[in-house]
Parts: C-alpha cells; sequence; structure tokens
C-alpha cells in the first residue's frame, strides 16, 4: 500500500506545526526503533459542565522529527483534538487516526503512536502540576 491523498496532503502541508511559547503542558516521546521524535505543546482551557469544570485542549501544536507517516500523524491527530476535553483526547486511539488519513501503509501503523504517546505524556505532565 501506498501513502493515501490525506497522508501526502498532511505530509506536505501540515496543521499545527510549530511551538507554542508559554504552553501549559509539553510532552515529548521519541520511537527507539526508528530514532523519530515528537513534541507537543498543549494550551489549555476550562469548559463548564454543570457545575464542574473540565479542562480542554484550546490550542495543540507539534514538532516532530520524522517520516512522513509521522508528521501526517502529528497533523491528524492535531487536527482530531483541538477543542476537545482531556477525557475525550484520551479515548482517541491509533485506528481513529488511520482512518483519518484513509489508512497507513501496514509497517507505518507503529508511527500513528508516536503522537499518541506524546499527547498522553503532556496531559499527564499537565496533571502533575
Ligand atoms: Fe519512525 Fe515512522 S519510521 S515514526
Amino acid at each position: 500500500m501506498l501513502y493515501t491523498e490525506q497522508v501526502i496532503k498532511h505530509f506536505k502541508k501540515p496543521h499545527n506545526q510549530g511551538v507554542i511559547k508559554n504552553a501549559d503542558a509539553i510532552g515529548q516521546k521519541g520511537n527507539l526503533a526508528c530514532g523519530d521524535v515528537m513534541k507537543i505543546y498543549l494550551k489549555i482551557g476550562k469548559k463548564k459542565n454543570g457545575h464542574e469544570s473540565e479542562n480542554f485542549i484550546k490550542n495543540i501544536k507539534f514538532e516532530t522529527l520524522g517520516c512522513a507517516a509521522a508528521i501526517a500523524v502529528s497533523s491528524a491527530l492535531t487536527d482530531r483534538i483541538k477543542g476537545m476535553t482531556f477525557k475525550e483526547a484520551l479515548a482517541v486511539n491509533k485506528d481513529d487516526i488511520v482512518n483519518d488519513l484513509g489508512g497507513l501503509p501496514a509497517p507505518k501503523i507503529h508511527c500513528s503512536m508516536l503522537g499518541l504517546e506524546a499527547l498522553h505524556e503532556a496531559i499527564e505532565n499537565y496533571d502533575k502540576k
């Protein structure tokens, strides 16, 4: 399987690429097998949910040093989770991202984990604050 049109589009013009200065949380993950690295920056807001308020992802940016699939995954992931509460964002799995991209070649499926792992770490880091 070759890269889909969606992968190529996200790779050529990634969405949400860059740094958030004064980010509320940062997560970074590397893939030991290939050496690729992804860093996620989050800006967090509060959403009212009845009497409670919930954290949500107001803004998200990424920096990825990696393969075409890792960059496309980062772009699609950040598009999908912007505006989500932490609970919603943590429920997103690799199949959601692979589907958003119209599929990934089998040897590249592992690349979809990098973004999710960096996101989970950023949320964990925020919760530890
Ligand atoms: Fe390393 Fe894709 S080959 S994340």
